[in-house]
């Protein structure tokens, strides 16, 4: 049964556990990524309903995405729609169908070293796919965006720890660059159009069903199959790690916050030494790493770290897995997903 409510469609529906009660209709796109699946999966078990957007691509093996997609579907209150966000027409006809009171956009061209062999990618999917999204958040109506920015927007900036009022005019990446623009773009959105749009800066983010381009999973496979791990910057490289359920707190605090227009750290306020990150894994996996020393990686950065005083007050944003535990629970689930050879 659909009811109007505060002047929004609110669609009353029968939950799992039958009884009724109201769900609003949040849009991800970027739903069978690593963060967009454990988000649609929080939200999923919480009785909103959502529509799921992903165009599935291969930049990392597209089995994964299916897999998490695969955990998605028993749900009756998830929709899924295989479109590109760059693709105006698609995403126009899903948008006006679902009518989305709130979207989040975690759809991008993700890696910083990638950008340097396939700058195109970060065009398409990060600013045209972005403008796309905005656009239509605009026309219709939506109450709030919640989007993806990045640590890396602090680019060369060398005060530690990152704060939000730090200056980010200095990208080194063109991912960095794509993802400072989508905060001008928002705040000029939300400046003219009165649109409702929260960017979220993550940290280095990890646990299951993570990313297999991120160190921690690269490590993680390459232990287990013997091969030496790839070490930049000769290992002298700190990053503040930050576990999924951590981010998904934040991410569903900014989605209820729905803030005019601000941006937020997401990190876990840590800033560990990647040696020591590459000691627990070894630790879990009860097996040395062979090591590859190299030198630092164009557009990559020798440290970050989050400072979270301003999520830690506006959101309410307190990470509370510290990556020996998380470390954990991600080398758990890699050996159960991947067998344990
Ligand atoms: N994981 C991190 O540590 C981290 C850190 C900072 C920022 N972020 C940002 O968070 C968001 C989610 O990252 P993730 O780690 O889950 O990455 P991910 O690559 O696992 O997820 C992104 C998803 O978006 C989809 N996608 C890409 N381009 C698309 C397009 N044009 N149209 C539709 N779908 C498209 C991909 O198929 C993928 O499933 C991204 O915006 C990323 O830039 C992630």
């Amino acid at each position: 049964m659909n009811t109007l409510e505060s002047g929004r469609l609110l669609v009353k529906a029968e939950g799992r556990n039958n009884h009724s009660m109201y769900m609003k209709r949040i849009l991800v796109t970027g739903s069978a990524g690593f963060i967009g699946y454990h988000l649609t999966k929080s939200l999923l078990d919480d009785d909103y309903e959502v529509l799921g957007i992903d165009n599935l691509n291969d930049y990392y093996n597209p089995n994964l995405k299916l897999a998490r997609l695969d955990q998605l579907k028993p749900y009756k209150n998830f929709i899924f729609n295989k479109i590109d966000i760059s693709n105006r027409e698609l995403l126009t006809k899903a948008f006006t169908d679902f009518n989305p009171n709130k979207v989040v956009n975690l759809a991008a061209q993700a890696g910083v070293r990638y950008s340097i062999e396939n700058p195109y990618a970060y065009m398409d999917a990060n600013l045209v796919g972005l403008l796309n999204i905005i656009e239509l958040c605009r026309h219709n109506d939506v109450e709030g965006l919640i989007y993806a920015s990045s640590s890396s927007v602090y680019g060369a900036n060398e005060k530690i720890p990152f704060s939000v009022d730090d200056s980010v005019d200095i990208p080194i990446s063109l991912y960095g660059a794509t993802k400072r623009s989508n905060e001008l773009i928002a705040y000029s959105y939300s400046h003219l159009y009165d649109l409702n749009t929260t960017g979220l800066r993550y940290f280095t983010v990890y646990g299951p069903w993570g990313r297999p381009d991120m160190a921690m999973f690269i490590f993680t496979s390459k232990i287990m199959a013997s091969e030496p791990i790839p070490v930049f910057n000769y290992g002298k490289m700190r990053r503040d790690f930050t576990y999924i359920d951590d981010i998904i707190a934040g991410t569903r605090a900014a989605i209820d916050k729905n803030y005019a227009f601000d941006v937020f750290n997401l990190g876990n306020h840590k800033s560990e030494e990647l040696m020591d990150v590459v000691r627990l894994i070894e630790e879990k996996l009860g097996k040395k790493a062979e090591i590859e020393f190299l030198p630092m990686q164009p557009g990559d950065i020798p440290e970050s770290f989050a400072d979270i005083e301003k999520s830690t007050e506006m959101l309410g944003y307190k990470p509370t897995t510290n990556v020996d535990v998380g470390i954990g629970k991600f080398v758990e689930w890699y050996q159960e997903y991947y067998g344990n050879t």
